[in-house]
C-alpha cells in the first residue's frame, strides 16, 4: 500500500534510510559482530575471483560492489551484464565464485547464466529481495536484501539495499582474512543512513532543479569519474526509463572522445563530485561542456563543494558515497517524470521483472 504517497516510487525512495538500518541490524549479532551464513563466508574465502552477474540497475549496484570487494577484501572481481555473459564468456579462474544480484530473483537473463555455471560445477551466491525466488532456489547460497516489496517498476530501494549488502559481504570477507579496515564499517553505514534521511527531506530543492533545468529538454547527460561514474549510469537509466528523456551516463574523461559533439546551448549536464581524487578532473570536464553551452548541475560532497554547485550532499565515508549520491538522482527522475505527466510507477514498455531472455 502506498498510504499517503502519490506514487510507490516516492514511498520507496523515502524508505531507503529505514531499509539501510534494517540491513545493519539483520547482518549484525547482538555483540555487534557481522552475522553471515558460514557457507557464504567459506565460499568467499576459497574463491580466487568473483564474477558478479546482473542486469540493469542491479548491474549498476554490482559495479559499486566490485569496488568494495576489491578495495576491502582484496578479491579480484569482474562484473558482467547477464545477457552478454553467455555469448561472451570470459576465461574463468581456477576457483570462481558467481554472485547473482537481482531484486526479483526472476530475471531470465541471469537465470540462464546460473543454469550454465551450475552445469560447469561452479558455486553461486544470489543476493535478492525475494526469498524463495528462482535465482535464490537454484543458487548454493542466498543473501537477503530486506528491502521489503518493491512495487514501482523503477528500482530504488533495492539498489541501495544491494549496495549495502555488497558492502557487508566485502567487510565480512576482509575481517575473515584478518585484513584491518581503517574505519568502523557498521558505524559508517549508520552515518550513511542518517545522511540518506537528510536527503529525502530535500525534495523541494530537487523539484526546483528539475523545473528549472529538465522541464522541456530532449536529452541530458550525467558525468562522473570512478565511483561517481557508476552512479551516473544509474541516474541516467532512472531518468530515461520513467521520464523518457534521452539520458546517458559517461565517464568524465570519455566526453572528449566523441560525446562532447552532442553538447548544444542549454544541454543539461549533471555532474557528480563525491570523491576527492577526481574532484579536480571532473570539474575541468564540466568547464569543457559549459564552454560549449551546457547547462551544468554539479552534485558535490560536503567538503569538496564550490559556490556554484547545484546541490551539496552530506558527507559520508568515501566508499559509501553511492548510497547518498543516488538519492537525488532518483528524485531527479521522479520529478522529471511527474513534470512531464508520465506514469511514474508503470513506465511504458517495461515490466517489473523481466522473465524472458
Ligand atoms: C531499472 C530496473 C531494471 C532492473 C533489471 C534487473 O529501474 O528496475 O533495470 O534492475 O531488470 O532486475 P532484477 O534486479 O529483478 O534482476
Amino acid at each position: 500500500e502506498k498510504g499517503t504517497y502519490p506514487h510507490f516510487m516516492l514511498k520507496e525512495i523515502d524508505e531507503q534510510p529505514l531499509v539501510l538500518r534494517r540491513i545493519i541490524q539483520e547482518y549484525q549479532d547482538k555483540n555487534g559482530n557481522l552475522k553471515l551464513d558460514k557457507n557464504v563466508r567459506a565460499a568467499m574465502k576459497t574463491c580466487d575471483r568473483i564474477y558478479i552477474i546482473a542486469a540493469g540497475t542491479s548491474y549498476h549496484a554490482g559495479l559499486v560492489g566490485k569496488q568494495f570487494v576489491e578495495n576491502m577484501a582484496g578479491i579480484p572481481t569482474e562484473v558482467h551484464v547477464a545477457s552478454e555473459f553467455s555469448y561472451n564468456m570470459p576465461l574463468l579462474s581456477d576457483k570462481p565464485l558467481f554472485v547473482f544480484i537481482s531484486q526479483s530473483g526472476e530475471t531470465a537473463d541471469s537465470r540462464s547464466v546460473l543454469v550454465k555455471i551450475k552445469e560447469m560445477g561452479h558455486p553461486a551466491l544470489t543476493i535478492t529481495n525475494v526469498a524463495g525466488s528462482t535465482l535464490s532456489r537454484e543458487a548454493d547460497y542466498t543473501m537477503h536484501l530486506h528491502a521489503g516489496p518493491e512495487i514501482a517498476v523503477a528500482s530504488t530501494k533495492a539498489y541501495t539495499a544491494q549496495v549495502a549488502v555488497l558492502a557487508i559481504l566485502a567487510v565480512d570477507s576482509a575481517q575473515a582474512k584478518g585484513l584491518n579496515l581503517d574505519f568502523d564499517p557498521m558505524q559508517e553505514l549508520s552515518i550513511t543512513a542518517n545522511a540518506m534521511e537528510v536527503l529525502t527531506d530535500q525534495k523541494k530543492t530537487i523539484e526546483e532543479l528539475v523545473r528549472d533545468n529538465l522541464g522541456t529538454t530532449r536529452n541530458a547527460f550525467f558525468i562522473g569519474r570512478s565511483t561517481d561514474y557508476f552512479v551516473c549510469l544509474e541516474g541516467a537509466l532512472k531518468l530515461k526509463e520513467i521520464s523518457y528523456i534521452q539520458a546517458e551516463g559517461f565517464a568524465g574523461g570519455e566526453l572528449k572522445h566523441g560525446t562532447i559533439a552532442l553538447i548544444e546551448e542549454g544541454t543539461p549536464v549533471i555532474a557528480l563530485a563525491t570523491q576527492e581524487a577526481v574532484n579536480y578532473a571532473i570539474r575541468s570536464n564540466v568547464h569543457e561542456v559549459v564552454a560549449r553551452g551546457a547547462n551544468d548541475m554539479i552534485f558535490s560532497m560536503k567538503g569538496l563543494e564550490q559556490d556554484t554547485d547545484a546541490f551539496v550532499l552530506p558527507q559520508v565515508h568515501e566508499l559509501l558515497t553511492p548510497l547518498v549520491s543516488v538519492v537525488p538522482m532518483q528524485l531527479l527522475a521522479y520529478y522529471a517524470a511527474l513534470h512531464r505527466d508520465c506514469d511514474v510507477d508503470k513506465p511504458r514498455n517495461l515490466a517489473k521483472s523481466v522473465t524472458v531472455e
